[in-house]
């Protein structure tokens, strides 16, 4: 069902608590290190501010664990956003209490606050009813455009929806419009590319994609866990323990039994020590030398998996090829990038490394869509209901 929009109420002069995922990652002096998330929100915030709204945005950053700690202030966020909108973000140091309130009463229309780090307060990840209500007290309208934190039933995502009207901001619609779309009503040929490290992670996403997609193509460090589990000997190479190894094999069976191909690497850049300047190779799978580590997808793999997505009508990726953060290891990654760019298809990529990868290369524009969500869009296709999105208005 479609939620309502802010383009849905009347905001002029209201007052909006505005949640957005402000969940960046930082650089060691504490700066802002990737603001692709807080420009995912500029149109929303923009809109509001236009229509002379007063703005409350509220985020978290990081997992302080209910307390305040210094290095996870969202201070360099508010300084960043503030040169994007060219306009004061005023910061309090605060969730909620007198000073919050004061400011929040303050404002003038089109004016923007930033309350603290919303995970210093314990109740936030308890979504407790009582810190919902003292957010709510702060505002006339709540607007969720927090994508990458829906999947989370917490008070700044979900429970103040309880006490004030509830719509969607811009983000959350796109991401929703683009994501829900690939699942409700897929094209085909739908290549789904998976990777990083662990197949327990994406079980729920590849038994969902064996039933939508026609081709799973399958990189990084969980295909030696799929090998494992055929029986193959992955050297040194990282693998899941002995449930992951199970989940991999199960993954296989239903597999087997469905329209939609599990593709396997079929040659691997192996590697004798995990390190930059560490003698590497490529090699066929199950030709891994004894005590050496798959670190990368090898080159007829990568041309046999662009090869799927120039031929796709629309992929999903989400996670590495190989370690990536390693130049030599990661052409894998990077080879999968280049082919999203090129594809005709209708390409969306979600997930942090594999969006940083197609940042890095400039090709961010290229893409259908980028998903500011890594553990929403993947709960999102598996078919979860997220509880930010469910407590918005419907339309
Ligand atoms: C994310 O980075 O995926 C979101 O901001 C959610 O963060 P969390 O996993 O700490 O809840």
């Amino acid at each position: 069902m479609a939620k309502k929009t802010i383009r849905d109420v009347d905001v002029a002069g209201r007052r909006v608590l505005v949640r957005v995922d402000f969940n960046v990652p930082l650089t060691d002096e504490g700066e802002v290190a990737d603001d692709t998330r807080i420009r995912g929100a500029l149109p929303t915030i923009e809109y509001l501010r236009e229509q002379g709204a007063r703005l409350i945005l509220t985020s978290h950053l990081g997992r302080p664990k209910g307390e305040p700690k210094e290095e996870l202030r969202l201070n360099s966020v508010a300084a960043r956003l503030s040169q994007l909108i060219d306009a004061p973000v005023r910061k309090v140091d605060r969730l909620t209490g007198p000073e919050v309130t004061e400011a929040a009463d303050s404002l003038q229309a089109g004016e923007v606050l930033l309350l603290e780090n919303s995970r210093f307060d314990p109740r936030e990840t308890k979504n407790d009813p009582e810190l919902a209500q003292e957010l709510c007290r702060l505002a006339d309208l709540y607007v969720n455009d927090a994508f990458g934190a829906a999947h989370r039933a917490h008070a700044t995502t979900a429970g103040v929806a309880a006490c004030l009207p509830a719509v969607s901001g811009f983000l959350m619609q796109a991401e929703l419009d683009a994501l829900q779309g690939l699942v409700d009503s897929p094209k085909h040929p739908f290549v789904a590319v998976l990777g990083g490290a662990k197949v327990t992670d994406k079980i729920g996403v590849i038994e969902r994609f064996l039933d939508l997609a026609d081709q799973i193509l399958i990189g990084g460090a969980m295909c030696f866990t799929f090998f494992k589990a055929q029986g193959l000997d992955v050297g040194a190479s990282r693998v899941e323990d002995e449930a992951g190894i199970e989940t991999a094999r199960r993954a296989l069976e239903k597999a087997g039994k469905s329209d939609c191909e599990l593709v396997l690497p079929r040659d691997l850049v192996v590697a004798d020590r995990f390190a930059e300047d560490a003698e590497a190779k490529v090699v066929a799978v199950g030709d891994i030398p004894p005590g050496w580590m798959g670190l990368d997808i090898g080159p007829e793999t990568a041309d046999e998996y662009e090869r799927r997505i120039l031929d796709a009508a629309q992929v999903f990726w989400n996670g590495p090829m190989g370690v990536f953060e390693m130049d030599r290891f990661a052409e894998g990654t990077r080879g999968i990038a280049r082919a999203m760019a090129e594809s005709p298809a209708f390409t969306v990529v979600g997930g942090g490394d594999s969006v940083a990868a197609v940042q890095q290369l400039g090709l961010a524009e290229r893409m259908g869509h980028v998903s500011t969500g890594g553990g929403a869009s993947l709960e999102l296709i598996e078919g979860a209901e997220l509880p930010g999105v469910a407590a918005l208005e419907d339309r």
